[in-house]
């Protein structure tokens, strides 16, 4: 039997401080000039250079102001405040690579399915068949508030209207124009053949949406959809839409029981559960000799008020009311209490106090923290992988680009050595990384098949 390949995305947003805070401030770090293209070409060259499936970018449509009530600790470690668009970055960085996909978050809660299905298509236009879309329903009340709303959109109904939303999306991408809608016939005076561009007719609860697409069709037609849920609502909806899923959590046992869910959920919905392609975020810090001196070099730079802000915001709860010194067992709330139990199973017998809590996530927050030689990294990842039973990893770069560069440079030629990683790009579309080459469109057990013309 062949060895499984290590799927690898890149994992940024378009913001300073995402997964390791207060890093900005490290000498190798060039987190602040996101706000370049040069910057992000760099990255994406790197990351092709390593063979990555794709550049996974979050995003966040508020900016985080649970902590003490206001912006001002997430402002000063800029943790994903300030943040810019995701989606105006890809075409030049799509311009610098040839296979590079991009995996995009847009939040189904505050866009309208008639101009994102636009916008997705031009990037997969422009890409040539190299974006996927991160749907997520959006957890931020500072969004909400901002975006008109009073206040936000309870959860379970969020999901329904991203189920509806995609329902949308599905038509516009695979039911409105046919393959051969796009004559092109200069003699006839033909551009596109009304007769083949039909109108989708959809009104539904949430949406309505007469008219054809605007677009016509892409090489995918359907970005490669991925999704990152995990309340029930959320699993389901991943198992009926996502192609690809990203997990969050710091042990591989605990991810093995998550992907154990979402590949459950995708068999209830008629779908093969091995089609569902599962990433954990992880950070590595590598060296040839001096791994964990690097690691010590980074943890120098974490900010504990940063990390608080940014987990006041993930949890919904102001961590800055707590003795950073006083266990967190000894908490009132019972937010609180959750998280205490997260950590607890993680390592019952460590003291979780907020110091401690903001030490652990400062580097790695979301995942596993890999420190080692390239050979002992490639082990870790390895072995994490078997146990989580998932396909990959979203590696994130707490000193972007340099961490990214120091994988490619010294970890990947280990797991291509090993076989886990291509030497080559195998199609040149995101879905043929996905589903194998010449298999650019949806598999026919996906929804959006069912809309095909
Ligand atoms: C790995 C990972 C990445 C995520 N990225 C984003 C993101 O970029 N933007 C966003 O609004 N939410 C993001 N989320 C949040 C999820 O979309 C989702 O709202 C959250 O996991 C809560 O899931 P639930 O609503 O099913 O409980 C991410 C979650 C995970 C686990």
């Amino acid at each position: 039997m062949s060895i499984p390949r290590m799927r690898l995305n890149g994992l940024r947003q378009n913001t300073v401080g995402h997964t390791a805070m207060g890093l900005w401030r490290h000498p190798d770090s060039r987190a602040h000039e996101y706000r370049t293209l040069r910057h992000w070409v760099e990255t994406a060259q790197i990351l092709e250079r390593g063979g990555f499936d794709a550049l996974f970018i979050a995003d966040a449509l508020g900016p985080l102001e649970v902590y003490q009530g206001r912006v001002d600790a997430a402002l000063r470690d800029g943790i994903q405040t300030p943040t810019d668009d995701p989606l105006l970055v890809i075409p030049a960085m799509a311009a610098a690579t040839a296979r590079l996909g991009f995996a995009v978050t847009v939040s189904t809660t505050y866009a309208q399915p008639y101009t994102l299905a636009r916008t997705m298509t031009t990037l997969d236009h422009l890409t040539e068949g190299r974006i996927g879309w991160n749907v997520v329903t959006s957890v931020l009340e500072s969004a909400a508030r901002n975006l008109g709303l009073d206040r936000q959109i309870p959860h379970d109904e969020r999901y329904l209207i991203a189920d509806e939303f995609m329902e949308v999306a599905y038509k516009l991408w695979e039911g409105s124009w046919e393959d051969s809608a796009v004559l092109r016939d200069a003699a006839a005076g033909v551009f596109a053949d009304p007769a083949r561009v039909h109108p989708i007719e959809h009104k539904g609860q949430y949406f309505s949406v007469p008219g054809i697409a605007l677009s016509e069709p892409s090489a995918q037609r359907t970005p490669v959809i991925f999704q990152a849920g995990s309340s029930p609502s959320g699993s389901a909806f991943a198992g009926k839409h996502a192609e690809g899923v990203f997990l969050s959590t710091y042990k591989a046992e605990m991810a093995r029981d998550l992907s154990r869910r979402f590949r459950q959920q995708a068999a209830a919905q008629g779908r093969d559960p091995q089609s569902l392609k599962i990433f954990a975020i992880a950070t590595v810090v590598t060296g040839a000799t001096d791994a964990a001196e690097r690691l010590a070099g980074l943890q120098r730079y974490t900010s504990l008020e940063g990390s608080l802000a940014r987990w006041s915001a993930l949890l919904h709860i102001d961590l800055s009311g707590l003795d950073p010194d006083v266990p967190l067992q000894h908490a009132e709330t019972e937010g609180i209490r959750g998280l205490v139990d997260v950590f607890t199973t993680m390592d019952p017998d460590r003291t979780w106090t907020p110091r401690a809590l903001a030490e652990f996530v400062g580097v790695g927050g979301g995942g596993p923290l890999f420190v080692g030689s390239p050979g002992s990294v490639a082990d870790q990842l390895e072995a994490w992988m078997e146990t989580a039973e998932i396909d990959g990893f979203n590696l994130a770069d707490p000193i972007p680009p340099t961490g990214h560069r120091e994988f490619v440079d010294l970890v990947v030629p280990e797991l291509r050595r090993r076989g886990r990683v291509w030497s080559e790009y195998e199609g040149s579309t995101l879905r043929e990384y996905f589903r194998g080459e010449g298999l650019s469109r949806v598999s026919d057990d996906h929804p959006a098949a069912a809309y095909r013309r």
